[in-house]
C-alpha cells in the first residue's frame, strides 16, 4: 500500500492528536497544529521541502521528556510509525533528526539544526512561545506550575543577576527574561525572523503595559 503525502500528513496529525489531546502543559495538540502553520509558512519562504517540515513540525513534542515518560520508547514509535507510512530511509532518517535534536534539552540542541528543514522546524516551534500566543502560554504553563504571576519583589525588569535567577524560581514575568526575549535573535532563517521580531514587539508593548497596569499608572 502506498500513501500519498496528503495521506501520510493526516496520519502524522492523528497520531499527534492521540499523544497531545490531554495536555495541559502548553504542548497540546492546538500547539502542534499552529507549530505545523508556522513551519509551512517558513518553508514557503525559505524554499524548504514542506512536507519533511510539517511531518516534523506534528511529531516534534511527542518524544519530548516533558510530554513522555519514556522518550526512548516514545523515539522508537515514531520510527515504527515512518515505516509503516513508506517513508524512504532518507525521509525518515531526516525527520528523525530534526525532532530528536529539537527535543534534546541542554547541550544536545545548542547547535543550529544541520537541515534548512530543520531550522525551519526550530523557528516554527520558537514562534509559538513568541507574541500574542507566546503570552497566552506563559500564563497557562504558570498556572500549570503553580508560579505566580509577577513579583516585583523577585524581578527588577531585566535586571536581574544570574544569582538572582539562581536564587528563587521566577515567575510568569521572569520567564521573558529567562527565555522569551531572547528567541528573536536565535532564530534561523530570515523569514522566521522576520515573524519573531512583530511577536517580540508585541511582549515588549504587553510588559510595558504590564507593568504601569501593576503600579496603578494606566
Ligand atoms: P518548547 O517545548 O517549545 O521547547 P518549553 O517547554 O520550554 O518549550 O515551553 C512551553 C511553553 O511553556 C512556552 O510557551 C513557554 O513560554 C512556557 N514555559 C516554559 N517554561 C516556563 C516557565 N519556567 N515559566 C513560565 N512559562 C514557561
Ligand atoms: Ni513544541
Amino acid at each position: 500500500m502506498i500513501f500519498t503525502k496528503k495521506q501520510i500528513l493526516g496520519s502524522a496529525q492523528d497520531f499527534a492528536y492521540q499523544v497531545h489531546h490531554n495536555d495541559t502543559s502548553g504542548h497540546d495538540f492546538l500547539h502542534i497544529e499552529r507549530v505545523v502553520n508556522n513551519a509551512k509558512t517558513i518553508a514557503k519562504h525559505a524554499g524548504a521541502d514542506s512536507f519533511i517540515c510539517q511531518m516534523a513540525a506534528y511529531l516534534h513534542d511527542i518524544a519530548d521528556e516533558k510530554i513522555s515518560s519514556d522518550p526512548e520508547k516514545s523515539t522508537q514509535q515514531i520510527i515504527q510509525f515512518l515505516i509503516e507510512q513508506g517513508l524512504s530511509t532518507e525521509d525518515r532518517e531526516h525527520i528523525m533528526e530534526i525532532i530528536t535534536t529539537m527535543s534534546f534539552r541542554g547541550g544536545a540542541n545548542k547547535q543550529p539544526p544541520r537541515t534548512l528543514e530543520g531550522k525551519v522546524v526550530q523557528d516554527a516551534d520558537r514562534l509559538d512561545a513568541l507574541g500574542a500566543i507566546g503570552i497566552a502560554r506563559v500564563m497557562a504553563y504558570s498556572g500549570h506550575t503553580a508560579r505566580p504571576i509577577h513579583d516585583p519583589s523577585i524581578l527588577v525588569r531585566d535586571q536581574m543577576t544570574v544569582a538572582e535567577y539562581r536564587s528563587n524560581r521566577g515567575t510568569a514575568v521572569t520567564h521573558f527574561y529567562e527565555k522569551l526575549l531572547k528567541l528573536k535573535d536565535l532564530m534561523n532563517t530570515d523569514y522566521g525572523r522576520h515573524m519573531a521580531e512583530g511577536r517580540h514587539r508585541v511582549m515588549e508593548e504587553y510588559l510595558e503595559q504590564f507593568y504601569a497596569e501593576w503600579d496603578g499608572e494606566r
